[in-house]
């Protein structure tokens, strides 16, 4: 059925790969805002909003707000679901095939999937942290890889013949570092989650929090990784002036560091603030933005590597004498 649909258009794949990122990190973010405003009840029903009404309506004990923050979740769920499906079937569709980008389109509803299944523990567990954290970390792969599938479905990836390897555009020291640096990310992102978990925004005012550790230990480890994953930058960024890089890669990086910055101060000011919930909502945004820049700046690590024109190259015995 599929070969009767036209080709997609590269522009098309293109476009759904970057809707998928903002998909993935906008889901994470209303997510938290559902959390930390308590409007998890505000549409009591599904798929109804309330009983006989598929949109927020005017109601004596639930506030307006609550209905149409947990609407707008909704609502964004709803947009994901169709743009990962979106995602996958344009990338089957594109032509000549592409293993790669079909594997990592592919990634997109499952990932979905995966969330709405421990979404689901989370509200049978009562919001319990030990589920409240994997919901959000799940989403830092998903916005990795729907990043790949942008680089994937770029006009210089669709150019090339399928099955074209990715050559490194960087020297692999200064990949590996990179590598280092975001496992660091991934570190400060865990203990964020574990601050969260200790903290009044870590499930309704019921749900039992992460008390082995006091919160104050768990924010200073948190902001400790901070330190670590700017000092690694710093090392990266000496690395990269260095040595001879992409342009992408210099303007990657520095973006990555002022967003990194960002939201160190804003996750210091929320800290000294007592949490409030527009700041961590922001701090949540602040989060997934600078993981989608992170992925950003690895994905311009890389660039395809054509198979050399039997025409254009040196002849074997002469090659590497230049
Ligand atoms: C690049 C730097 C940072 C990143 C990527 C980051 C990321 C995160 C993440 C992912 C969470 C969990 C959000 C959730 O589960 O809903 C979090 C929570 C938190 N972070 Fe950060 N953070 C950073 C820097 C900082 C710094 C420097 C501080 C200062 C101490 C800080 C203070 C907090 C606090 C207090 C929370 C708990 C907020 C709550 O009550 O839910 N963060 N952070």
């Amino acid at each position: 059925m599929l070969e009767r649909l036209p080709a997609t258009p590269p522009r098309l794949m293109h476009g759904l790969a970057m809707a998928a990122v903002v998909g993935q990190a906008g889901i994470a973010v209303t997510g938290a805002v559902v959390r930390v405003t308590g409007s998890g009840l505000g549409c009591p029903t599904w798929p109804e909003c309330f009983p006989g009404s598929l949109v927020p309506v005017p109601h004596p004990e639930i506030a307006v707000l609550h209905q149409w923050v947990e609407f707008g979740n909704r609502l964004l769920g709803i947009a994901l679901v169709l743009i990962t499906g979106a995602c996958l079937l344009a990338a089957l569709n594109v032509r000549p095939r592409r293993g790669r980008l079909i594997l990592l389109a592919a990634t997109m509803p499952l990932g979905v999937v995966a969330q709405a299944v421990i979404g689901g523990v989370t509200v049978l567990t009562g919001l319990a942290w030990y589920t409240v954290a994997p919901h959000f970390l799940v989403t830092i792969p998903l916005i990795w890889l729907a990043v790949l599938l942008v680089r994937e479905s770029s006009p210089a990836a669709l150019a090339t013949p399928p099955g074209t390897p990715w050559r490194p555009a960087v020297p692999q020291a200064l990949r590996g570092l990179l590598a280092v640096t975001s496992v660091v990310l991934v570190a400060l992102l865990v203990a964020g989650t574990l601050v969260t978990a200790a903290g009044p925004h870590g499930g309704d005012a019921a749900t039992p929090r992460l008390e082995a550790v006091p919160l104050p230990t768990l924010a200073t480890a948190h902001a400790h990784l901070l330190f670590a994953f700017l000092g690694l930058l710093v090392g990266v960024g000496f690395m990269a002036h260095a040595v001879t890089v992409p342009r992408a890669v210099i303007l990657r990086f520095r973006v990555l560091v002022v967003l990194t910055l960002a939201q160190g101060a804003l996750g210091g000011i929320q800290y000294a603030l007592g949490v409030p919930e527009l700041l961590v909502a922001l701090h949540v945004l602040g989060a997934v933005v600078t993981v989608a820049a992170a992925a950003w700046l690895w994905s311009a690590t890389a660039e395809p590597d054509p198979a050399p024109d039997p025409v254009d190259s040196p002849a074997p015995a002469l090659a590497g004498r230049s």
